[in-house]
Parts: structure tokens; C-alpha cells; sequence
């Protein structure tokens, strides 16, 4: 287990407080200060082209800032219910006992975390995420009762600059995070190195739905619905033109499955949920 992993970290925090330590965290790790995307295709997450990280890296910050306390409506919302039942399947592809130790990367309200201290509790939780007001949100949660007794710590972090150990959990889960990373291969590199050896990864996604009607409809409901979702749950439409802008762009299942492949991972296979509206990916050390 990673720091302080006995007791459900729960204290008050603002948000200066996990930017502080953010900044902390990567002073520290100053000395071993490298281009961690040199050699890699960077991409703006919108669009799928080239582009400089900072681009999506900031637009995620301010899309997730904004909507962190109404995210979790949003979801059950717009998924029509269908999002809990893609969690659990998540959360059971990621092959967890009760001694595991499960790092959630792009964690965001919590949604993975608490469905796998619900239903296939592991022994101890790393909830991270890049902004730090999705963490504020699942921290609210974990004091209403979320975490199920499941010791949960939390942690603001860059899923493409991972600050733990080689070799360090058994299960790595992430839930509709990587479509937002501009570095895709850096961060399924940093997944492979902190899963210790046979550990499972378990990756939930937007996907594309094989069948062609099938597909027609989704994207119209993506450029109109999706928008409109947002607008009602949340007062804003921009963050849901970029989501339907990056589900868009994002790879199919094959693709995917290679890069995962690519990074190292093995017995690579995936399973399609709403007719492959969404896939869970799994891929082992
Ligand atoms: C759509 S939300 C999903 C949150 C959660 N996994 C869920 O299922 O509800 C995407 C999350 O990815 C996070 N994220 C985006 N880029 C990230 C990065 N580079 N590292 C870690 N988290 C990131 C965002 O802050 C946001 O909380």
C-alpha cells in the first residue's frame, strides 16, 4: 500500500490544499525531470490531430473544474442509468480479491472506486485524478459512507506521471479517463510499470459501435443530445461539445487494444456494453 493507506483519508481539503501538494509532489520529483512525452504522438483530445499537451491539459482542468459537483447527475442522466451497470462490469474485469491493493487513475467523483468498495471490496484504495475539485466531490462522498469501510486515500495525479513505485498494485482501473489524455502512450506505460506482475488493468471507454445504423444514431445523439444533457444538468454546453468532440476522435476497440498491446500488456481482449457505445478493456502485467 501506497502512504497513508490505514485510515480513510477523509480530512477537510480545499483545493489550494491538493495543489500545494501537487506542486510539492513534482518539486520533489524534479531531479528525475525528463520530457516524458519526447518521442510519443501528443495529441489534442478534441480533435485527435497533433498538439501541444497543455492544450487538453488545460481544457480538462477547466471543464472538470467546472462541473466536478454536477458530474455525477450528468451521467446517470445521459447514459439513461446504464452507467452503474458499465461500472460494475469495470469493476469485475478487474479481477480484485479482498487483499488487492487498486490504484483508480482519472478517478474523478469516485464512481469506480466506490462501486468496487460496494461490490468486490479490495483491501485498500488509491482514488487519484488530475483535477483536483473531482477529488473535492469524492471525498464529500467518501464521508456520506461511500467507501464501505474500504480504506480510500486520495491523491491529485497526472495518470501520464505516475508518483508511485514500480510494481505496486495488484489492479489499475480507469473509467472514461484515457480519452482525455494527450499522451495515450506515455500514460499506458505508466500503468504497465506500477501493476505488479499479473496485476490486471481494467479500462472503461466510449467506444464504436460495429453496426453501422447503430453507430449513425449514437453520433446524432452525441452532437445533439449530449449538449443539451449539459446544458440542463450542469448550465453549460461547452464541456459536453468536447466530450462528444473527443468520443469522436477516440480510437476504435482493435485500435485500442493495440496501443495497449504496444505498451505491453498481455491477453489483451475486450467486451463491448450498448451495442459498443462503450467497451471495458483488460490487459495484464
Ligand atoms: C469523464 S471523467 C471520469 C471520472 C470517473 N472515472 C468516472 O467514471 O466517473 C474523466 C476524468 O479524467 C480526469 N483526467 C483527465 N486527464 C487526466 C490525466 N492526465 N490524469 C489523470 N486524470 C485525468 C479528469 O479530471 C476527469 O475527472
Amino acid at each position: 500500500m501506497t502512504q497513508s493507506a490505514s485510515s480513510t483519508d477523509i480530512e477537510p481539503k480545499t483545493s489550494g490544499d491538493y495543489l500545494r501538494a501537487s506542486a510539492r509532489a513534482s518539486a520533489e520529483k524534479a531531479s528525475d525531470t525528463q520530457d516524458i512525452h519526447a518521442g510519443h504522438t501528443v495529441i489534442d483530445t478534441a480533435t485527435g490531430g497533433e498538439a501541444d499537451a497543455a492544450v487538453s491539459e488545460q481544457r480538462v482542468q477547466q471543464i472538470f473544474g467546472a462541473i466536478a459537483k454536477k458530474y455525477d447527475r450528468f451521467n446517470a442522466a445521459s447514459s439513461f442509468g446504464l452507467y452503474k451497470r458499465w461500472l460494475r462490469a469495470t469493476v469485475a474485469a478487474a479481477n480484485l480479491t479482498p487483499e488487492s491493493d487498486l490504484l483508480d487513475l482519472a478517478g474523478g467523483t469516485g464512481d469506480v472506486s466506490y462501486t468496487a468498495a460496494k461490490t468486490n471490496p479490495p483491501a485498500h484504495i488509491q482514488l487519484t485524478d488530475f483535477v483536483p475539485e473531482m477529488l473535492d466531490v469524492a471525498r464529500d462522498r467518501a464521508r456520506q459512507g461511500a467507501t464501505c469501510g474500504v480504506p480510500t486515500d486520495f491523491d491529485v495525479v497526472d495518470a501520464q506521471d505516475i508518483p508511485y513505485a514500480d510494481d505496486s498494485y495488484d489492479a489499475v482501473t480507469m473509467a472514461y479517463g484515457i480519452r482525455n489524455i494527450p499522451d495515450r502512450e506515455q500514460a499506458l506505460a505508466e500503468t504497465y510499470r506500477v501493476l505488479k506482475p499479473g496485476g490486471t488493468f481494467a479500462c472503461l471507454e466510449f467506444s464504436t459501435p460495429p453496426n453501422a445504423l447503430w453507430r449513425g444514431l449514437y453520433h446524432i445523439y452525441l452532437k445533439v443530445m449530449i449538449p443539451f444533457w449539459g446544458k440542463v444538468f450542469t448550465g453549460q454546453t461547452k464541456g459536453f461539445v468536447y466530450l462528444a468532440d473527443s468520443i469522436r476522435a477516440f480510437p476504435d476497440q482493435e485500435t485500442y487494444a493495440a496501443m495497449l498491446r504496444e505498451a505491453g500488456f498481455k491477453d489483451v481482449t475486450w467486451k463491448n456494453y450498448a451495442g459498443g457505445i462503450v467497451a471495458v478493456h483488460t490487459g495484464r502485467k
